[in-house]
């Protein structure tokens, strides 16, 4: 991470886990873990449409951010079982995650959605986290680097620079989400870069020294602090970890330092 630059942001993905009940201890818990937390880095909870009215409640004056998991592309209409940019921008919903793998792989999410869903997220003031990364197949073919540009390519497409510089990208892995495999620092900051450069060639140096790129894939209490000492992993997108207000706390902390 390179906080001259750019926000540090380690936000947590409750995937479809927890209860309405559940959220009030859970910050009770998190929030005397992490007293040195003052905003420097930002840290963010995405939970399921239904309970963010309860994390909005519970996290109000906390300073930390609450987000949502998916969104429509649709502005309105009649489109059943769909939740729009607005309707979360309403309740004051702050992020949102757009094209997580598990989207892509078992609700049929695309590169084109993606970007469809991220033009209509940055009508709002939500920021927006765009999920890209590779299966173990593709990594094992050797395609990472190019399938990850051509995701980023097509995220952001029609997208000026201006509105780029308010999305987060998210690399995970595939191959590391909730498997315990997580990248190596290395391999990881490798992506990252790659995808920093796409940045640079799709606008300028400037706005991609400014875009936050998280890590996303089996990131714990364990393995943040060498993941984040990478020069382009300015956060990390952790799922598991996320769910357990103390190792949820050491990233956070990680993240302070
Ligand atoms: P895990 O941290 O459980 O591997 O999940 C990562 C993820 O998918 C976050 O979006």
């Amino acid at each position: 991470m390179n906080r001259e630059l750019r926000k540090t942001v380690i936000a947590g993905n409750w995937k479809m886990n927890k209860l309405a009940s559940e959220i009030k201890a859970f910050s009770d818990e998190l929030m005397p873990l992490i007293p040195g937390y003052k905003g420097w880095c930002d840290a963010v909870v995405c939970t399921p449409f239904v309970i963010l009215p309860a994390a909005l409640c519970a996290f109000k004056d906390t300073g930390v951010g609450v987000g949502a998991q998916n969104m429509s592309q649709h502005e309105s209409g009649a489109y059943t079982g769909e939740v729009s940019a607005a309707q979360l921008t309403d309740i004051g919903t702050q992020y949102v995650i757009i094209g997580h793998s598990e989207r892509r792989q078992y609700y049929g999410e695309t590169d084109e959605t993606v970007n469809a869903k991220t033009i209509a997220a940055l009508k709002t003031p939500m920021t927006p986290i765009v999920c890209v990364g590779e299966t173990l197949e593709q990594r094992e073919k050797g395609i990472t680097n190019s399938l990850v540009t051509m995701q980023v390519e097509v995220a952001l497409s029609g997208i000026s620079a201006e509105q780029a510089s308010k999305i987060i990208i998210a690399y995970e892995p595939v191959w590391a989400i909730g498997t315990g495999k997580t990248a190596t620092p290395e391999d990881a900051q490798e992506v990252c870069k790659v995808i920093r450069d796409v940045l640079k060639t799709l606008y300028c140096e400037k706005t991609a020294n400014a875009i936050t790129i998280q890590y996303g894939g089996s990131m714990n209490d364990k393995n943040a602090k060498e993941l984040l000492a990478q020069p382009d992993i300015d956060g990390g997108l952790i799922g598991g970890a996320s769910l357990k207000p103390d190792q949820f706390a050491v990233i956070i902390n990680a993240a302070n330092q």
